[in-house]
């Protein structure tokens, strides 16, 4: 049987296929978000809004490439409401804006979670264990954003299955809450937001390894149980952060996941897709192409699912990465130089695009079945 990409080569032929490899700067050249919606999908990346208010060249790649725009860190508790009671909707207001202006989509990223929880939100909910603190929280939000903005993370990162307590992260919420903090914030989100679709994200769904396959079953079993007592959730976010030291993506680990979470009604997206490189002792040109063959692997089993409604990267250019070069990293500075920043992301610092960018376009070409 032909893979998506093989199969949309041969319907491309060799002209089409030099067009897909073309330069996305040509005014000409179809952008990701132009392949990714022949196929009723989305592309998407992260953004924040003072990196885009400052450098000319991701705003025109970001205003180019996205049909969808997510918050890197605006509209985490922790910006919104850092100090409590002094409130900052100024970086979400002007992403939204961006976005209407080039005719974007914003995917609501995240209502609540651990990590960025403002420290006196954490001590209150500890001190009065009162779910007002967090539903105040999401009244606020999705007060002001719960029209405009269609989808929403309401959860993230709710699994652990090496430190937690039945697959749940023993966080602040079911510290204080119990495991049913999750259908809390979901009916609480449904309140706020009648409209919106409602998703749990989280990460290390992809790799053949014990850790990643309880995390894939915990999962599965975290969202049955969550639809069979009817809480409203429409869908998954699966991160998707690729690991190069994780070994071989297979398609009969992630295909029946991803089946599982379709045959139970749910909508996904790949939410914060990229690469964390671990061997740095190539060239930049070796690098991309590792990076790039990753990409296309993975979505090449991700997109035969029609359940994925779209496709964001965790930023767009390295420059702004969150992947750092790690301890226990191969690098070889005296051959290669100093190898940051991680080759992950579709456009390089100097915002060229990459090898990655031309496997992103290819496998949303594959969709044109
Ligand atoms: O803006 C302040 C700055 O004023 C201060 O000097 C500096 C000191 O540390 O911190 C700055 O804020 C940082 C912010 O990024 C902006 O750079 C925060 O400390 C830092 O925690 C924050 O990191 C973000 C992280 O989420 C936590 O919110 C990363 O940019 C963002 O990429 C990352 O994204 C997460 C997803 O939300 C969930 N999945 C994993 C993913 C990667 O960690």
């Amino acid at each position: 049987m032909l893979t998506r990409r093989e199969f949309a080569a041969s319907l491309l032929g060799v002209a089409g296929a030099a067009l897909l490899a073309a330069a996305p700067s040509r005014a000409d050249t179809p952008s990701l978000n132009d392949l990714a919606r022949r196929s009723g999908r989305v592309f998407g990346a992260a953004m924040r809004a003072d990196q885009l208010a400052a450098e000319p060249a991701l705003r025109k790649a970001a205003a180019a490439e996205c049909g969808m725009l997510t918050p890197e860190i605006h509209l985490k508790w922790n910006s919104i409401e850092n100090r409590k009671g002094s409130i900052w909707y100024e970086p979400v207001d002007q992403l939204v804006a961006f976005a209407a202006r080039n005719g974007q989509k914003v995917y609501g990223h995240a209502l609540l979670w651990e990590q960025s929880t403002p420290d006196w939100a954490l001590r209150e909910l500890k001190a009065r264990r009162n779910w007002r603190l967090v539903s105040d929280h999401f009244e606020r939000v999705l007060g002001r954003y719960g029209e405009t903005i269609e989808v929403w993370d309401v959860v993230n990162e709710p699994i652990d299955t090496q430190g937690g307590r039945q697959g749940l992260r023993r966080n602040t919420f079911h510290r204080v809450f119990g495991p049913g903090y999750i259908a809390h914030a979901l009916e609480t989100a449904r309140h706020y937001a009648p409209r919106a679709r409602l998703m749990l994200n989280d990460y290390s769904f992809e790799y053949d390894n014990h850790v990643e396959a309880d995390r894939r079953k915990t999962f599965l079993r975290l969202v049955a149980d969550l639809k069979g007592r009817g809480v409203p959730l429409d869908g998954v976010g699966l991160q998707a952060h690729l690991d190069l030291g994780k070994g071989p993506l297979k398609r009969p680990v992630i295909a029946p996941f991803m089946q599982a979470l379709a045959d139970m009604g749910l909508e996904i997206y790949i939410t914060e897709l990229d690469v964390k490189e671990r061997d740095y002792r190539a060239t930049p040109q070796t690098r991309d192409a590792r990076v790039a063959d990753e990409v296309a692997r993975y979505l090449d089993i991700a997109l035969d699912q029609k359940a994925v409604k779209g496709v964001t990267t965790w930023g767009l250019s390295d420059r702004h990465s969150w992947l750092r070069i790690e301890r226990g990293d191969r690098v070889d500075r005296k051959r290669y130089g100093n190898p940051a920043p991680n080759r992950g992301l579709p456009y390089d610092a100097a915002m060229q695009p990459k090898p990655m960018h031309q496997a992103l376009a290819q496998a949303f070409s594959g969709g044109l079945t």
